[in-house]
């Protein structure tokens, strides 16, 4: 295993950590055989972090991974979990849930202990709340290690929160796909400048990346040196001095074994000119299979009607790209539930269309909008065949 130094601290981490987000499941509960096989394994070959947060598995995944860790193993590892930031609607909830946590883990501490998906709404709540006030004084208590967040939102909204306070670490969405989406590689960079520890999340874009169309395993094959996708996005990760650590969320043994053997090889600088050409090209090969050319400018915005164009198609796009429109259909219903939630106050969707037009003609690649508009509905929302044209 390789290890990297943690941002400003001199705490050395595994390159890969645990992702406690994508265990193997059995009618719809953690398979804990496995599941347990998966984690000792990791930690038998020197993975020596685990993430994992309130709501992974419907909450079932703090509380397993409290109970593998309670037989001696716990201070074998570095913990993280994350403040669920949706969930708190007082200063009284940052207790409450971080009590609830530790129970949850068995533990008293929290090493490494993150603010949720942080985003341009959340932060400001959760600050106006005195979520650091509170946190420094769990940090006095020795309660948490060290406190970060993690991130999704556009990536305009990522600078003020680095910026908004001394944080040790951060936790970003980043692959090969992403280098101008979410925090980016702008991100990555930015906050590593500071000092910060960058650990890595959907470094196989949740899955997408693993199991490319042709045109992108050809590339793959054409290397000459033999990897397979996963590694290959893997290896991209590492090679940057920027990233400390890549999660890795694993829901087999054996992705376990591939994943542990890939890091065993991991090396700032390591890839050539050549290795590093084929991700620009894979990259644009798989954005030569989006139905709508969309580069997500957001010259079109804002829509009078509230749609979120940029959003709606990127998330069209996706299913396309990684054919996984079943996924793409969960990322548009997850819209909806935004706004049960309270996450959201108006409904993003393509449903809020009308149909004025009003976008058209200020899209530079007069993309046909608002004849879109109703087919990406249609597809995502009412689950029709995805169509290539409107
Ligand atoms: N803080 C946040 O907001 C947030 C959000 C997302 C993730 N996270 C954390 O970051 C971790 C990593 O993110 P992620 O789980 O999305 O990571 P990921 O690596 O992008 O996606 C995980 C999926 O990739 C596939 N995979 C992984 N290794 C593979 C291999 N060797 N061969 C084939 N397929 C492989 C598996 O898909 P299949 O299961 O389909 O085989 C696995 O479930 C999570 O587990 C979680 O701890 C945090
Ligand atoms: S056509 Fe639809 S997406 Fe475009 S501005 Fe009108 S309501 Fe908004
Ligand atoms: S203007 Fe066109 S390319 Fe830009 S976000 Fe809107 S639809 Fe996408």
């Amino acid at each position: 295993m390789q290890y990297r130094k943690f941002g400003k601290s001199d705490v050395q981490v595994s390159a890969l950590g645990f992702g406690a987000m994508r265990f193997p499941t059995k009618d719809g509960h953690i398979e804990e055989v496995e599941a347990t096989q998966m984690m000792q394994y990791a930690l038998d070959h020197g993975v020596n972090y685990i993430d994992t947060a309130y709501p992974y598995h419907g909450g079932e995944s703090e509380k397993f991974v409290g109970r593998f860790l309670s037989d001696g193993k716990r201070e074998k590892v570095k913990l993280a979990t994350k403040l669920p930031s949706w969930l708190i609607e007082g200063a009284t909830d940052f207790d409450k849930y971080f009590e609830e946590q530790c129970e949850r883990l068995q533990t008293g501490t929290i090493d490494y202990y993150l603010l949720h998906s942080l985003n341009r709404n959340w932060w400001p709540k959760l600050r106006d709340l005195g979520v650091i006030a509170w946190a420094e004084r769990k940090m006095a208590e020795g309660r948490i290690g060290q406190l970060g967040f993690s991130f999704h939102d556009g990536g305009d909204a990522f600078q003020p929160i680095v910026d908004g306070y001394d944080w040790a670490f951060c936790q970003i969405q980043y692959n090969y796909m992403d280098v101008e989406n979410q925090a980016g590689t702008a991100g990555l960079k930015y906050a590593a400048s500071k000092g910060m520890a960058v650990i890595i999340m959907e470094p196989v874009l949740g899955g997408s990346l693993a199991d490319p169309p042709a045109p992108v395993q050809r590339i793959w094959d054409g290397a000459a040196q033999k990897r397979n996708a996963v590694d290959w996005a893997l290896q991209w990760l590492w090679n940057q001095p920027e990233v400390t650590m890549v999660l890795s969320g694993m829901s087999s043994l054996k992705q376990v074994e591939e994943n542990v053997r890939s890091a065993e090889n991991a090396r700032v600088n390591s890839l050539s000119a050549e290795e590093l050409a084929m991700f620009d090209a894979a990259r644009t090969t798989y954005q030569a299979l989006r139905p709508i050319p969309c580069t997500a400018c957001s010259y079109c915005m804002p829509c009078p009607n509230n749609v979120n164009i940029p959003r709606n198609f990127g998330i069209y796009n996706k299913g396309k790209m990684y054919d996984k429109a079943d996924g793409a259909r969960g990322e548009y219903a997850w819209m909806s539930q935004e706004l049960k939630l309270g996450i959201a106050t108006i409904d993003t969707r393509a449903a809020a269309c009308v149909e004025c037009g009003v976008c058209d003609a200020k899209c530079p690649q007069q993309i046909p909008i608002s004849s879109w508009m109703p087919v990406v509905h249609q597809v995502l929302g009412e689950g029709r065949e995805y169509q290539s044209r409107p």
